[in-house]
């Protein structure tokens, strides 16, 4: 089968799309000291690297993209080719923030306990993880096509999701001390959609 992000399928069809536009960082600038290094995690072709660029942090953009890092480099040099699947490629202690939106829903419970683990390894003790991942009402919108692979995880039209319900959430985030968790809606596609904001610190 087919692996879709790693063979770049996503971003071949999305490279010239219109993206989202509820960028929701600047809410939640309180959080962040504006100064030292972030990473910003599944960073696509970078909206949120660049807010956090201007907020002044040196931020190094990954994604397992070469389509969008290609897009990135055009105004961040530093980009990282990662698999979130894989161990991270970056020293322990090493970031002041790690950033992932809507970028961590898509492994399996097991990937997804381990790239937590690598989250807060290579954050310095008091960084902050910050982040969204889409909420479970988003199945209304694959249920006629997915197939439940685990609990809240599904195969749909060869693409693996993860939908997450608060409790799945705090799951995963027990892990680090959990500041905020904010649920959201908003309408996706004709489909009523949720997501969560969340923001941690190790
Ligand atoms: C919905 S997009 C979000 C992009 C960006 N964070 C934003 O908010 O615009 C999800 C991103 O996760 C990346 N991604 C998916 N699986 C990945 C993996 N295993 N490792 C690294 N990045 C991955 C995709 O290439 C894509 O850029």
């Amino acid at each position: 089968m087919k692996d879709y992000f790693k063979d770049d399928e996503y971003w071949r069809v999305h490279i010239d799309k219109k993206l989202e536009d509820d960028i929701w960082i600047d809410e939640y600038k309180k959080y962040f000291s504006n100064s030292g290094k972030c990473l910003d995690l599944g960073c696509g072709i970078g909206q949120y690297s660049q807010k956090f660029i201007n907020y002044g942090y040196d931020v190094t953009s990954s994604d397992i993209s070469d389509i969008a890092l290609t897009k990135v480099k055009e105004f961040n040099n530093n980009v990282k080719k990662v698999d979130m699947r894989d161990k991270l490629p970056f020293k322990s202690n090493e970031f002041d923030v790690v950033f992932a939106n809507l970028s961590i829903h898509y492994f399996s419970d097991i990937d997804t306990q381990k790239l937590m683990q690598e989250i807060k390894r290579i954050l310095k003790r008091g960084g902050i993880f910050v982040g969204s991942v889409n909420g479970i009402q988003g199945y209304t919108a694959i249920k006629d096509t997915a197939e439940e692979i685990e609990h809240h995880y599904w195969l749909n039209k060869g693409k693996y999701v993860r939908l997450f319900d608060k409790k799945d959430l705090m799951k995963y985030l027990n892990i680090f001390e959990i500041i905020e968790v904010d649920e959201r809606e908003t309408v996706r596609f004709e489909h009523k959609k949720n997501y969560f904001i969340f923001i941690c610190k190790k």
